[in-house]
């Protein structure tokens, strides 16, 4: 089933319309398809089914519970980088023993946290961080698994803000101190080294640095055998890009097609922790126009979704399609560019800052107060990143299964954005 499309004039999200949602549960609004997400999750389980992989849904990209139940029933584990994540992952009733704990600065109350749930381990991104798990362990009487995070200087030529890979990023560390602490591992009965992690950045639309990425952990793998580790697993993290703007998103085979030899070379097992594959393009964001204004020479569409809800094209220029829910004029394959009945528009939101935007110079639909409109391509860091700025409640989340419609987050009320504040009287 397709997730939104268009039909007699109007979206709908499976076998709902979008606008009946907007009528009944108020604006902004999150819409998410079940079959999709379950569908993404699938096509990476079938691509690498080959090598039996346990696929760790990255939390950080979208961690509302209604989405980590859906991935927990469909089978998938899960790949945090906090305390906080770690909890919803249980709160979900995810199964804590497939968790791998990513992050470069776990402190102890956290490490500890996921040693007592016994995850399947840590990757570890400094010496510091190795001796805090040992300590840790230790004093637990437990064996804390790692997975060493190797920088392998590859560039994925992503955003500046989202690449992890290449020499210089906070992230993981060089050759030469992998095989240091490697041997540090062996030396201690407080640690066990299970694997190799890498994250090369996010997204990710070409094959070739997973590629290199196999070819290196081949090579490393095979290396600390022959240092005497038993080390058996390979994690190449996420990354795998989607279509924000038209087809540019490669299906999951095609990341398959590269990793997958790797891993065999290897004799490991694979794991994988995806996130915006999974979720990017299960989720509209949908406003609603409060006001529209020609001033300056440029017309203003002012909706009352904002970068407190959707950061993205704030933060990162990102670019993500939109369309009115009920357009005059049906939406193109191709939204960039000049398209004919539409006028050069700039989507902003209410927030008191010029960075507050979705598009800028977009060719849209004539639009008027009242209009819904769509932002597609939202799940993933969406509802995750935002916030309460300029004391915004944050947006209800639905989910959409056929034509099922169950609220799994309420909106946020004025009360509930001071609940945790003293009262300084
Ligand atoms: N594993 C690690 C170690 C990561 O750092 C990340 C993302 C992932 C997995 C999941 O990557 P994905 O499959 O979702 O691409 N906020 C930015 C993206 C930041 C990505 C951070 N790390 C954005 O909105 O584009």
């Amino acid at each position: 089933m397709e997730a939104f499309s268009y039909h007699d004039g109007e979206l709908y999200c499976e076998k709902v319309p979008v606008a009946k949602l907007a009528e009944q549960y108020g604006t902004p609004l999150w819409i998410y398809s079940k079959s999709f997400l379950l569908g993404q999750l699938k096509q990476i389980q079938t691509a690498f089914a080959e090598v039996d992989p346990v696929i760790c849904y990255s939390v950080k990209a979208n961690s509302t519970l209604g989405v980590l139940k859906v991935m927990r029933d469909a089978g998938s584990s899960f790949d945090v980088v906090s305390g906080g994540e770690l909890y919803r992952v249980k709160a979900a009733g995810g199964d804590t023993s497939k968790v791998v704990f990513a992050g470069v600065g776990k402190t102890d109350e956290e490490i500890r946290f996921a040693l007592e749930n016994k995850i399947l381990m840590f990757d570890v991104e400094s010496e510091q961080e190795l001796d805090a798990i040992a300590a840790v362990a230790g004093s637990m009487g437990v064996v804390g698994n790692v997975a060493l995070r190797l920088n392998p200087d590859i560039d994925a030529k992503t955003h500046a803000k989202t690449t992890t890979g290449k020499k210089g990023n906070k992230f993981g560390m060089d050759i030469e101190r992998f095989r240091e602490l490697a041997a540090k591992v062996l030396r201690d009965k407080r640690l066990a080294l299970k694997g190799i992690h890498m994250h090369l950045g996010s997204p990710i639309l070409t094959t070739d640095p997973y590629e290199a990425a196999g070819q290196k952990a081949i090579e490393v793998v095979e290396a600390l055998r022959k240092d005497g580790h038993d080390i058996n697993w390979i994690n190449l993290g996420g990354g795998f890009g989607i279509s924000y703007r038209g087809n540019e998103g490669l299906p999951a085979e095609a990341y398959a097609k590269v990793i997958v030899p790797a891993v065999k070379a290897a004799k490991c097992r694979l794991a994988l922790e995806p996130g915006r594959f999974v979720v990017g393009n299960s989720c509209i964001l949908v406003s609603r126009v409060v006001f529209t204004k020609r001033e300056g020479g440029k017309l203003f569409v002012i909706q009352d979704g904002a970068m407190n809800d959707l950061i993205r094209p704030a933060m990162y220029d990102s670019f993500h399609r939109l369309w009115p829910v009920q357009p005059s004029i049906a939406m193109p394959d191709n939204v960039e560019g000049e398209i004919p009945g539409c006028e050069k528009t700039d989507v902003v939101g209410p927030v008191c800052e010029s960075s507050d935007y979705f598009a800028k110079d977009r060719y849209l639909p004539p639009m008027t107060r009242g209009d819904l409109l769509a932002i597609f391509s939202a799940g993933a860091y969406g509802t995750a990143m935002s916030s309460n700025y300029n004391s915004r409640p944050r947006a209800t989340e639905i989910l959409v299964d056929g034509a099922d419609v169950k609220v799994i987050r309420r909106r946020e009320t004025y009360a509930d954005l001071v609940a945790h504040e003293i009262d300084a009287s």
